[in-house]
């Protein structure tokens, strides 16, 4: 018999305990940032040179901080588990783990693209993780983040609807559940299929469905789920 699907939704939360600040806790990034400046597709337009900036000292931190246990148990479960990872993250965090199927649906921060041609997609290095207005590709063009900015379409939520129709066994790890389309994943598991929840928050899961909550940090939770799993 093939390996159980496990699909797992992860958010910043996620990446919380590897000291990456989640954005709608207190002290969160959109209490420090106007996230129409930064992160929308209008402020793209209004002022290209902000939120290159923004995503310069998000990159410059992730290449100081490691994956966590959480990250790290996720991916030793492909083990025994087909664990495919649905995430929100621009952090290459669960990569760095060792997970070997990660969908991004928000995009990658170490990834730029063309601002000409979005199909010319390159990918930066610890070493040179900044662009500025004034760099240019081998092309001669413009390069952006490779993120999905507010007011983008999500172009990867077909295919993690498809994995969370698959899902024999679904996972939501630290996420607020406030962005869709991602917070709507949820009503494509089906029937039957259980439901952990990992926040050390209450979160406002979609009424109606039988889920299991385990109110704790990633790093925490993702054991505790583990020996849920082994019984
Ligand atoms: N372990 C697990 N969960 C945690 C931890 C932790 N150590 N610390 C905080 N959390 C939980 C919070 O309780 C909250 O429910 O993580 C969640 C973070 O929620 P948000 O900050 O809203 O992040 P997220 O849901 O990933 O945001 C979705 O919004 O701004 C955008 O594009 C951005 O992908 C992001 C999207």
């Amino acid at each position: 018999m093939g390996k159980k699907k496990l699909v797992v939704l992860t958010g910043a939360g996620m990446s919380a305990e590897s000291g990456i600040s989640t954005f709608r806790d207190s002290g969160g990034l959109w209490e420090k940032y106007n996230v129409e400046d930064v992160a929308s597709i209008e402020g793209w337009h209004r002022n290209p040179a902000l939120v290159q900036e923004f995503y310069n000292a998000r990159r410059k931190q992730l290449v100081t901080v490691q994956p966590n246990d959480g990250h790290r148990a996720l991916a030793a479960l492909e083990q025994d588990y087909d664990v495919r990872i649905i995430t929100q993250n621009v952090d290459n965090l669960h990569e760095r783990a060792g997970s070997t199927q990660v969908l991004h649906l928000h995009g990658e921060l170490m990834k730029v693209r063309s601002t000409r041609d979005e199909s010319r997609i390159y990918e930066l290095t610890p070493d040179h993780c900044e662009i500025t207005m004034e760099s240019r590709d081998e092309y001669g063009d413009t390069m952006r983040p490779h993120i999905v900015f507010f007011g983008e379409a999500v172009p990867m939520i077909e295919p993690a609807i498809e994995l969370t129709e698959q899902a024999d066994i679904y996972v939501v790890i630290g996420t607020s559940l406030n962005v869709y389309p991602a917070a709507g994943l949820l009503h494509y598991v089906r029937r039957g299929t259980p439901i952990y929840l990992i926040d050390p928050q209450p979160v406002n899961a979609p009424a109606g469905m039988n889920i299991h909550f385990i109110a704790k940090g990633a790093t925490q939770g993702v054991a505790e789920l583990i020996e849920l799993l082994k019984k």
